[in-house]
């Protein structure tokens, strides 16, 4: 069963991929969904429609859960899916954005994959068998400091909103860092913090799409994925991530609990 939930992850992704990459360099026109800085393309919805009925005609019975399209968590099984995760940049012509997709059984995530078409890079996983990157194992950074660590993190989207982020938090963690980055593309943060091209990835008030397959790819790989107190997380439920090599997880944590301000 697992094996033909991973097969069809990895082909919807690659699919989604194509149809993003079929409009390279294309200065997309845009919609506003929440305000002018949360942006739907017409590739966003595209991906969207082709992932969904692609998954659907083969699992039937399934539940799908979708950025643009919407869903919930009723059935046994659940796809969930961020269809263009760095919409910003994709709209931008700016190489960072994705196709994120994950199966869930209940509340445990079993494949994920997330494609990357700008650069060609497939990461996924499979619960308890690994995770990998075009084919080949990955694991976490080896760091055990702040400082020998990049930290990568959204901060001005979450400023703009005026949501419950750690400001003075994020700050002390950024005295302690080797580097702090902000790619903008949060299921390309956690792939990468997976592969261990970044240290730990910290952000407040993502949706399950954004993290679905994140979660899975960076626990298989060897890190830790929590709510940025070191809660557990809901896949189910909006909230705050931190995913890292597990090493300097305690330590970020740490700041960010010294300097909270509420
Ligand atoms: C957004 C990106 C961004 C993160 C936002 C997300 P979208 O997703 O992942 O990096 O800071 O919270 O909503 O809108 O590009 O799919
Ligand atoms: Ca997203
Ligand atoms: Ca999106």
């Amino acid at each position: 069963m697992i094996e033909q939930l991973y097969e069809a992850c990895v082909a919807a992704v690659r699919t989604a991929g194509a149809i993003m990459k079929s409009h390279t360099g294309e200065r997309m026109s845009v919609q506003f969904k929440t305000s002018w800085s949360d942006l739907l393309t017409e590739v966003d919805t595209a991906v969207e429609q082709a992932v969904r009925s692609a998954i659907l005609a083969r699992f039937p019975d399934h539940g799908f859960l979708g950025e643009e399209g919407g869903g919930g968590w009723e059935k046994e099984f659940t796809w969930v899916l961020d269809p263009v995760d760095g919409t910003t940049n994709f709209a931008h012509t700016l190489p960072n954005f994705v196709c994120s997709l994950a199966c869930y059984r209940g509340r445990e995530a079993l494949v994920g994959a997330i494609y990357d078409p700008s650069r060609d890079e497939l990461f996924s996983a499979k619960r308890g068998e690994g995770a990998w990157l075009n084919g080949y194992r990955i694991q976490v950074d080896p760091a055990t400091t702040l400082r020998e660590s990049l930290v990568s993190t959204n901060l001005l989207w979450d400023l703009r909103e005026d949501r419950a982020l750690n400001l003075p938090g994020m700050q002390e963690i950024g005295k302690h860092v080797r580097g702090i980055r902000s790619l903008g593309a949060a299921a390309l943060e956690m792939a990468y913090v997976a592969c261990g091209r970044l240290s730990a990835y910290l952000q407040w008030r993502l949706s399950p799409w954004d993290f679905g397959a994140g979660l899975l790819i960076v626990a298989e790989a060897g890190g830790l994925v929590t709510r940025a107190d070191g809660s557990e997380i809901d896949p189910t439920q909006r909230g705050s991530i931190l995913a890292s090599n597990g090493r300097i997880h305690g330590e970020i944590i740490g700041y960010l609990q010294q300097h909270r301000t509420e």
